[in-house]
């Protein structure tokens, strides 16, 4: 079975093929950084139209690098929610009318069980149970895995998450957008020692978040270092450093909890901020000490991506699961409630 997947959920048009058998095929994302970076921010009404502009020339370009024409497709994966409503319409208009005229079926997909699967197109997969720390820009959630659709949230943000905060004190350092990735640079040349940040809600028992303290807590190191200092990259690569170790020990500190609390030994990374090495190496550090495994996706498949898409609703079409001839967003969407397979 060949599904194809579309991803349009924010500010990444992302297209997939995946394939019994024979797994991901191929897969291209496009992402419109350029367009919103004068904005400071994504621009929901940009994004949806520059969807509109990528999604049928990308899926043509896909095809025909591999080959294959419409017939060759089975079903038809498209992300269906959490995200911005516009871009998600665009998508889901667009999978669900491709699916019709070719005359298979269709699936929306939620995009967090999306990136949450997305370790399963590597090589090793992880095994059931297992604990998933999920961080992107939009959520941090910690949940039990029992299988495709078994989904216990045990914890998350109670305000940013975790990519938002990267993103909002890159900001404040003037950083550019989205600035999570160039912090995270910027930290690999700041001292670990110059500056300590709180870690939220880790003296207290419980699974929740909380990173906006730590942005207002950037704020307030640079307001109060920078009028005395002599070199201010210096003071941001130190303040990008403390602040990234922060985040770090803080999700460190929460799966741990997670793991003892479940008597499991599997941690999966997914998301956006997954593609942060120090948290990567941390996490790998941590499971080893444990005697756990850590498994997490190729870093061009933690953020968003066509071939999660097309992952997960291969797994949920070839259960026999698929929508009617309708089409559904859902912009705010519980992955608890999804159906087991
Ligand atoms: O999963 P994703 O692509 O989109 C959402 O579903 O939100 O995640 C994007 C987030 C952004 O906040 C971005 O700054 C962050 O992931 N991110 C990183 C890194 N790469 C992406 N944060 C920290 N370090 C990175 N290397
Ligand atoms: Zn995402």
């Amino acid at each position: 079975m060949r599904v194809l997947g579309i991803e349009t959920s924010c500010d990444e048009t992302g297209v997939a093929i995946h394939a019994s058998g024979a797994g991901l095929l191929a897969h291209a994302v496009y992402s419109q950084i350029e367009l919103h970076a004068q904005y400071g921010g994504v621009v929901p009404e940009l994004a949806s139209r520059d969807h509109v502009r990528k999604l049928a020339p990308m899926v043509r370009q896909l095809l025909n690098d591999e080959g294959l024409e419409g017939h060759d497709i089975d079903g038809v994966a498209y992300t269906a929610g959490p995200g911005l409503a516009g871009a998600l319409l665009v998508g889901a208009a667009f999978g669900r009318s491709l699916a019709f005229a070719w005359g298979v079926p269709a699936i929306g997909v939620h995009h967090m069980e999306g990136h949450l699967l997305a370790p399963m197109l590597e090589q090793e997969q992880p095994p059931f149970p297992f604990i998933a720390l999920l961080v992107s820009g939009g959520h941090t959630q910690l949940v039990l895995v029992e299988g495709v659709g078994r989904y216990r949230l045990l914890g998350e943000s109670i305000d940013d998450a975790a990519g938002e905060a990267f993103d909002k004190t890159a900001k404040l350092l003037e950083l550019g957008y989205p600035g999570g990735p160039a912090l995270a640079q910027l930290a690999q040349h700041g001292d670990p020692a110059r500056f300590r940040f709180p870690r939220p809600m880790t003296d207290r028992p419980g699974l929740d978040f909380s990173f906006s303290g730590l942005k207002t807590f950037a704020l307030t190191t640079w307001q109060q270092n920078a009028p005395q200092a002599t070199d201010s990259d210096r003071l941001k690569a130190d303040i990008a450093r403390a602040f990234e170790d922060a985040v770090v020990d803080t999700l460190l500190i929460k799966c741990r909890r997670a793991l003892q609390q479940t008597g499991v030994n599997s941690l999966v990374m997914a998301g956006g901020v997954s593609a942060n090495r120090q948290l990567r190496d941390a996490v790998a550090q941590m499971m080893s000490k444990l005697g756990g495994r850590a498994f997490y996706p190729r870093p061009e498949l933690c953020t968003d991506n066509g071939a999660m898409i097309a992952y997960a609703g291969w797994q949920r079409l070839r259960a026999g699961q698929h929508e009617t001839l309708g089409f559904d967003i859902r912009p705010r969407w519980d992955m608890q409630e999804l159906p087991q397979i």
